[in-house]
């Protein structure tokens, strides 16, 4: 486990590294327990840097077998090694030299999954952020980019396949059982874009040809028996490889790309240079056991990882703290993607869910942190929300600011000056900067200022004058280190939209620029006048969420409703819906914790059900529209002294409501969306599964028996329909005798197949109620939970901390000190699972007293813990500060 020393990592002590790395030639000698590592690397001094400054290699846990300088064992007074760190002493003042240092590790052992380990049988690497250290002594840090040579030697039988990052240079027979195989990778890559994959697999292969012509060798590579459900994965892929040629003239390098699938991996993939290594849950798919939400992750984190080729593995990052430089822009990229494949209103509506629901939180809380921090004590603990997805709005904000045409030009200039090298968020800005003639100063405080900005908006109309005036304020809220803010640059779509729908253009504006469809807001506080406005309009504001903020514009229902019904973006009517809806969700909580009847705006119910009978809107959208806010987002809105209980009874009151005013609709859709056809995964067809099944939610609140969903259980033919209809029977019925049969019918049915029982998991983690925590540690018990396997972890007390707010904040403080002991337990094997778990805990201080204290002292009793890693320990202080 890598040691707490509470040191603390500053962007401003950035400096290069005294040495230059020229080549890497690596020899593994596979064992599961005893691997044999050869690391044999080339430097020279770089030119200007102290000419007696040693060469420190980094290192975690490693246990060096042998040393040499130039092919010679190095003498014992010129080095000193320890598990953390290699230094070689007195080396030449300019000429190269050898550095070959042996290392011997065991992958068996390695619980944490982070270096090289082993997982069924099969090697594999993650060195992201700094796991290449617990494979040998290097110089791990992005900003060090060298040409990798990579030897692997293992028993054929139980490894017929060796693979590594680049082309493949050959390989033989080596000795009795053995044999050996050589890559070279010609792309200079830093050590977090190494990967190493051995063992026995099946594969799925097919080719690709580029712009340019070249035919790509395409595989991937997924247990024996699975190659099926990695078709679609395997289309998923060539459609990123065309899109990416196609929007940013980005062709693929190498003569062969490979993904391979494993069960035991700590995030979601990554994008070592040429192999891709996945976790099988986002590649594996096929209709009886992926929903069309897996579906639609695979397509897009296949997408995710196939550009890091660009943006991540041909520019890199200078140091850690420019992460967002890879991830902001490769997520903006990869939603972009989607879009184009899918709907792109609908996609846009479920993004800028994802990130109220995670990411606004995480900027309102302990654990809030700039697009790019300045600080850190664990790396691994910044690949968050606020990194990827704020990240990815940022690089939105500026192809919306520079338009379509400005934001291609800054990219064409980004690739063409940084191609090879480690960049930093200051080079990217400069390039759309250099490339449009503009001054993007102010806009890049989204990258130094935490915290949602939050605009208080007015409006007002002079029918004399024919004038409508926006008074616009921003205020960025105080985030841990940052108390101080300036005004940002944010651009903020709108229309001004008539009393019959129609769109209405101003003859000019005063105040602020306007340019097109964006008002740019760039002071602390602004009003902006619109003339040549003939009637008063209704003002629909951040259309497609043009900026990552909170808006405090308080419009009438009538306003809202006529944005719900006649915005030609299509974001912008969910979002009016949403705002009519959140004022009902949070009375009806007030409501709740009084004992008071719960009850529902006309208008609001009008207005669901016209989306949700409108033949003219696309089923998925008229699916979103009916999905009202969650918990959390109520949560949210409240502010604090929250009672998760009070939350639950009032959302499920209006719930209600509406499901008895809507009972004719409901039935309709239900009944109508049936299909003959076989199952297609295409966004279409989903969309209608989705509404169908949105209604079938609907129907079993206002019905009082589990016939309905029981029977959709019984007839649904697919993942999508058959987990849905489990999830309504188990979270409305759950001590119904139809809900036990369904539970253990799925369970038979899917025992072999583990990415399925993870759906029979999280179901059940899901159920509301002060009977959670009962069910969760009889879950535990169960054999088929498997505390080694992450997805597993996460699927049962994951799904269960992030996503079961009354049964996770139970008032009497057992589901928290439940958590914490897991939390300490999972922290001894896999420290970062355990670290992005705790992060469940991070809205604490908005929880009403009582439960807030439970939760500060299951908080200490992991703060007190002797014996906590570097990533727990950074977690707790924080949330607790
Ligand atoms: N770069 C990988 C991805 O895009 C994620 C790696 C996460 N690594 C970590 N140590 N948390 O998406
Ligand atoms: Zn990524």
């Amino acid at each position: 486990m890598r040691t707490d020393t509470g040191r603390i990592i500053h962007l401003a002590d950035y400096r290069p590294t005294d040495f230059v790395l020229e080549r890497v030639d690596l020899t593994f000698e596979l064992d599961p327990t005893e691997t044999k590592v050869e690391a044999r690397l080339i430097f020279h001094r770089r030119e200007g840097a102290d000419p007696s400054a040693p060469l420190v290699l980094d290192g975690d846990d490693l246990n060096m077998t042998g040393l040499m300088f130039d092919q010679v064992e190095l003498a014992a007074e010129r080095y000193t090694a320890t598990p953390e760190s290699l230094t070689i002493r007195d080396l030449p003042e300019t000429a190269p030299f050898e550095i070959t240092v042996t290392t011997q590790i065991n992958p068996e052992a390695n619980t944490q999954l982070m270096g090289l380990y082993r997982s069924n049988g099969i090697y594999c690497t993650q060195c992201e952020a700094e796991g290449f250290r617990r494979i040998t002594y290097f110089p791990d840090r992005p900003d060090v980019l060298a040409v990798y040579t990579v030897n692997i030697i293992a028993d054929k039988d139980t490894n017929p396949l060796l693979l590594s990052n680049g082309n493949f240079l050959g390989g033989a027979g080596y000795g009795p059982g053995k044999h050996f195989a050589a890559w070279f990778d010609p792309h200079p890559k830093p050590s977090y874009l190494f990967a190493l994959v051995a063992g026995d697999l099946g594969v799925v292969e097919d080719t690709f040809t580029t712009m340019s012509g070249r035919e790509v060798a395409l595989k991937i590579y997924v247990e024996h028996g699975k190659e099926a459900r990695a078709a679609y994965a395997m289309d998923a892929l060539k459609r990123s490889m065309k899109w990416d040629e196609e929007v940013f003239g980005r062709e693929y390098d190498l003569d062969i790309f490979m993904i391979v699938a494993v069960s035991d991996f700590n995030m979601g993939a990554m994008e070592n240079k040429g192999l891709n290594i996945f976790n099988d849950k986002y590649v594996l798919a096929d209709p009886e056991t992926a929903t069309d939400q897996d579906y639609a992750n695979i397509e897009a984190i296949i997408a995710h990882e196939y550009f890091h080729n660009w943006t991540g593995n041909r520019i890199t990052c200078r140091d850690w703290f420019q992460l967002c430089l890879k991830e902001g822009l490769t997520v903006y990229r990869d939603h972009e993607f989607s879009a184009d494949q899918r709907s792109r209103p609908v996609k846009r509506i479920a993004e800028v869910r994802h990130l109220r629901s995670e990411q606004f939180p995480e900027d309102a809380g302990p654990l809030a942190h700039p697009v790019r921090p300045t600080a850190y004590r664990e790396i691994n603990n910044f690949y968050t929300t606020t990194v990827y997805e704020k990240g990815s709005e940022v690089t939105r904000m500026i192809a919306t600011i520079l338009g379509r045409d400005g934001f291609k030009k800054g990219m064409d200039l980004y690739f063409e000056r940084h191609d090879g090298e480690a960049a930093t968020v200051e080079d990217f800005v400069k390039s759309f900067e250099d490339a449009n003639g503009r001054d993007l100063k102010q806009f890049s405080l989204w990258y130094n200022q935490a915290g949602t900005p939050q605009i208080t908006v007015s409006s007002s109309y002079d029918a004399a004058a024919k004038t409508l005036t926006l008074s616009l304020e921003q205020m960025i809220p105080a985030t841990p280190g940052q108390s101080n803010k300036e005004p940002m640059h944010i651009p903020l779509r709108f229309a001004l939209i008539g009393a019959n729908g129609g769109e209405q253009a101003p003859t000019s504006v005063t105040g602020g620029e306007v340019s097109g469809d964006v008002l740019h807001l760039t002071e602390r506080s602004q009003t902006v006048v619109f003339s040549g406005i003939a009637s008063r309009p209704v003002v629909s504001l951040n259309r497609s969420f043009s900026a990552p903020v909170t808006l405090h514009f308080s419009q009438t229902t009538d306003d809202l409703a006529l944005i719900a019904r006649f915005e030609t973006d299509l974001f912008s009517r969910w979002q009016a819906i949403t705002d009519l809806a959140l004022p009902n969700l949070t009375a009806a909580a007030g409501a709740a914790a009084k004992g008071k009847p719960i009850s529902c705006d006309k208008g609001l119910l009008d207005a669901l059900l016209a989306i949700a009978a409108d033949e003219s809107l696309e089923p998925a959208f008229r699916a979103q529209a009916l999905t009202l806010p969650s918990e959390s987002d109520i949560a949210r809105e409240l502010g604090s002294n929250n009672d998760p209980d009070a939350i639950h009874a009032g959302r499920q009151g209006i719930l209600k409501e509406i499901a008895v005013a809507g009972a004719a609709t409901f039935e309709a859709l239900y009944k109508g969306l049936v299909s003959d056809a076989a199952y297609s995964p295409d966004a279409a067809s989903a969309g209608r599964r989705s509404l169908r099944n949105a209604a079938l939610g609907f129907l079993a609140l206002s019905e009082n028996t589990p016939v309905a969903a029981a029977e959709a259980f019984a007839k649904a033919d697919n993942m999508t329909d058959l987990s849905q209809a489990l999830t309504v029977l188990a979270h409305r019925f759950p001590d119904s005798p139809e809900t036990h049969a369904a539970l253990a019918s799925f369970e038979t049915r899917f025992a072999s197949n583990a990415l399925v029982l993870d759906k029979w998991f999280q179901i059940q983690a899901t159920i509301p109620g002060d009977g959670s925590l009962d069910r969760i540690m009889r879950l535990m018990q169960s054999p088929n939970f498997i505390a080694s396997n992450p997805n597993r972890v996460r699927a049962l007390i994951g799904t269960f901390a992030f996503g079961n707010p009354t049964g996770f904040n139970r008032a009497d403080g057992t589901a928290y000190r439940f958590f914490a002991e897991q939390v300490l337990a999972i922290d001894k094997r896999n420290p970062q699972l355990a670290a992005r778990l705790l992060t469940a805990m991070r809205s604490w201080r908005l929880l009403e007293p009582t439960r807030a204290d439970h939760a500060r002292e299951a908080l200490m009793t992991i703060e007190r813990s002797a014996s906590l890693s570097n990533d727990v320990r950074d977690i707790v202080d924080r949330t607790l500060k």
